[in-house]
């Protein structure tokens, strides 16, 4: 009417990509990487055998799996002088602000691997930042506190090392915990890649213009921070400590069902998954095996998480939207189990996506590919002539 062109609200622009990595049937609840159901490779894999199959295409063989795992083992120090990229951060600077910059800022450090062109290049930096990530994640933990930042450890497995480097001090040892190493190397596995989720895409759309590795994960990272993305861990844990009892439940999914101004259930819902997330289903058993390990099966957070679940996935409204519980929704109860901050969670998430992150970064930099330019359908003015401003 005033020059503006209508469009229908219901248009999706999809800008799609090939890949062999991940596939999602949203509908059947179905989840395979390189081909592997996710429920199988939770059962008899581990991390680091995923990150080995994302890369490569195929799971090792034991060899190659003890060759990938002392590659990683020995990237996992960072240069001494990212430690002083951290003094520039306020102590209560949020961990993902910092990773965020740390990440991006590893490419003046290895600048030796940055010819994304140079396909050993692209291996070293697949394996500096899946080693990495843990160093940097836990570091970021350890400068809120004001404690010093532990070394990694080549006595370790990747989850132990990344606890440990979380929770000891050089005080005292710390000893690792089988059971919450298993559940924190299950929590990695699970997050590993996505197919084409809203971070994934930054990624390969930074790479699609020939930025280094380094740049593509911050900017991803910066992507999964979001509380609709990878955030939603953490704002699960807010919105049931805002909760506060089985009682209020009713309210809040009477509140989701506000038309006006409704309320989002965080950890229900998902883009693709119109069906229960198989993650979930890993994660809800991880987290009933982690709470009776740790003897607090009846932690009341869980006992909310179980009642919200229940009465969600018998309301209509939650039904006829096709909201399940999704990979958020249970682990930022395994999490806080664990002992990490809420404000960690998202940066667990990060850490545990990177290997798909730069799996896809590499298939799409190994072929052919052009810069990435999403359409747009414009629905400004039409064309008109400048007016002068006094007569506007
Ligand atoms: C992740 O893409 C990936 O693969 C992501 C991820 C990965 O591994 O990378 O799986 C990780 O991001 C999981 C999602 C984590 N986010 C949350 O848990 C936040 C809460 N969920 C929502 O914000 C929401 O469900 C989204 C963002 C995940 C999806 O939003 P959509 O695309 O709007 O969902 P939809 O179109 O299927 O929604 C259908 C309807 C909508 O109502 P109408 O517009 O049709 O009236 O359901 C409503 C939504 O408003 N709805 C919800 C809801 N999620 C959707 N209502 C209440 N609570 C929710 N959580």
């Amino acid at each position: 009417s005033q020059g503006y062109f209508t469009y229908d609200p219901g248009f999706v622009s999809t800008a799609s990509c090939d890949s062999e990595i991940t596939y999602i049937d949203g509908d059947q609840g179905i989840l395979l990487h390189r081909g592997y159901p996710i429920d199988q490779l939770a059962e008899h894999s581990n991390y680091l055998e995923l990150c080995y199959l994302l890369l490569n295409g195929e799971l090792p063989s034991a060899a190659e799996s003890e060759t990938f795992v002392d590659t990683i083992k020995n990237h996992t120090m960072v240069h001494e002088q990212l430690r002083n990229f951290f003094q520039g951060f306020r102590r209560d600077a949020h961990p993902m602000a910092i990773m965020c910059g740390v990440t991006g800022a590893l490419s003046a450090f290895y600048h030796d691997s940055l010819d994304i062109d140079n396909p050993e290049h692209r291996r070293i930096t697949a394996h500096r930042l899946i080693a990495k990530m843990p160093t940097l994640a836990a570091m970021s933990y350890k400068y809120s506190l004001g404690q010093p930042f532990i070394y990694p450890r080549n006595d370790l497995s990747y989850a132990e090392n990344f606890l440990h480097m979380m929770f000891a001090t050089p005080c005292e040892e710390y000893k690792v915990s089988p059971t919450l190493a298993k559940a924190m190397d299950r929590i990695f596995l699970l997050h590993a890649d996505h197919e084409q989720n809203a971070s994934t895409s930054t990624v390969r759309l930074a790479g699609s213009t020939g930025a280094n590795p380094f740049a593509c994960i911050a900017a991803g990272i910066a992507a999964l921070w979001g509380p609709s993305h990878g955030g939603a861990n953490e704002a699960v844990l807010n919105m049931l400590d805002e909760i506060g009892s089985v009682d209020n439940i009713d309210k809040y999914i009477k509140k989701a069902k506000d038309k006006d101004d409704p309320f989002r259930i965080m950890g229900f819902g998902h883009r693709v998954y119109k069906n229960y997330d198989p993650r979930a289903k890993v994660m809800q058993q991880t987290c009933h095996e982690v709470l009776e390990e740790l003897g607090v099966q009846d932690d009341p957070i869980l006992e909310m998480a179980q009642a919200l679940e229940k009465i969600a996935l018998e309301d209509d409204y939650f039904v006829s939207k096709r909201l399940y519980p999704n990979v958020d929704f249970y682990s930022g109860i395994i999490l806080k189990a664990i002992g990490i901050p809420v404000e960690m969670f998202t940066v667990i998430f990060a850490t545990g996506r990177t290997p798909g992150w730069i799996a896809h970064w590499n298939e799409m930099i190994s072929g052919p590919y052009k810069i990435g330019r999403p359409r747009q359908l414009y629905k400004g003015y039409a064309q008109r002539d400048y007016k002068t401003i006094d007569k506007r």
